[in-house]
């Protein structure tokens, strides 16, 4: 039997929530993602030899992690569970961060295995593969990291348990500013302090912001965008795990920001901007007035990463 040629996937942070759409709505950003160089095996089935990038503690045994049950279960949609296969993960963004780490193994496991075997799947039909490999994570199924890192864009996610996705369209000029202070905050814990509970105004303004945040993209409309930008349920119960946040968006408010919120379960923070020049003044300013309180930060600015995750 001849030999596959080993491949090499890349995926993408990302930034879930997107302020008014909780387990809903995300987008991928460029630069920080997760890589994964897949090889054929020794050994009958997935092997993981190597997380680099000081991701010890990270299981190496695929069946606890994310990376390794997302491939599994693709490996086995496709009738390949026995084949020899190997992985090596290279994490290129810090673990715990809100910026979709998790999402963008499983993602990449996923990706990796399809594309090592000749694309049999498309990457909407890779979509529960990867959402099953997020869930080693944070043990709750959801899309709103692994939909957009696997498919790129902004999407809306329907339904998590009917995987109904919709890419929604990226306003040309829209960047991303992605701040990530060097805090811990597990993703588990972010979720665990949540009230299930929604009062009934509270509901009545964030279906609408939600609403008009999805026409503003549909329109281009990038004023209706700034208005919709608002959370009034999930921000105000997470923002106390992150230190000085209501000093930070106002921070970002008052450099040119569209809307500041925090990048999934925390504790990065983000900022959507008209352009890439607003992005990086509420990045330095962001940067600097968390380096006053000893808080060390790294900033991103990225547009919206329409592709999502790639073979290279
Ligand atoms: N929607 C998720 C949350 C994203 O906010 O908990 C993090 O996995």
């Amino acid at each position: 039997m001849d030999k596959i040629p080993g491949i090499k996937v890349y995926a993408p942070a990302t930034v879930a929530n997107v302020a008014v759409g909780y387990d809903i709505l995300g987008f991928a950003i460029f630069g920080p993602g997760d890589d994964i160089k897949v090889s054929q095996g020794t050994e009958p089935g997935l092997t993981i030899s190597m997380i680099h990038n000081g991701y010890n503690k990270l299981p190496k045994d695929p069946l606890k992690n994310t990376a390794g049950v997302a491939a599994l279960s693709v490996m086995e949609a496709i009738g390949k569970s026995d084949f020899p296969v190997n992985f090596e993960i290279i994490k290129n963004m810090p673990f715990a961060s809100g910026m979709g780490s998790s999402a963008a193994s499983a993602v990449a496991g996923a990706m990796g295995i399809n594309e090592f075997f000749g694309n049999p799947l498309t990457k909407m039909e890779l979509l529960p593969h990867a959402m099953k490999g997020e869930q080693v994570a944070d043990g709750a199924y959801h899309a709103d990291n692994v939909a957009p890192s696997l498919l790129g864009g902004i999407t809306l996610i329907r339904s998590n348990e009917e995987h109904d996705v919709i890419k929604l369209p990226s306003p040309e000029g829209l960047y991303c500013c992605l701040i990530h202070p060097n805090i811990k905050i597990l993703t588990a814990d972010s979720r665990e302090i949540l009230s299930d509970k929604v009062d009934l105004n509270s509901f009545i303004k964030q279906t609408g912001n939600l609403g008009a945040f999805v026409a503003s993209l549909y329109r281009l409309d990038l004023d209706l965008l700034e208005r919709s930008l608002q959370d009034v349920v999930i921000e105000p119960q997470r923002a106390k795990l992150i230190p000085h946040f209501y000093d930070l968006k106002e921070i970002a408010l008052s450099n040119k920001a569209l809307g500041f919120s925090i990048s999934g379960a925390g504790p990065s923070l983000f900022a959507l901007c008209r352009n890439s020049l607003d992005a990086e003044n509420v990045g330095k300013g962001i940067k600097a007035f968390l380096k006053e309180n000893n808080i060390k930060s790294t900033v991103y600015i990225s547009k919206i990463n329409n592709e999502g995750a790639i073979k290279y």
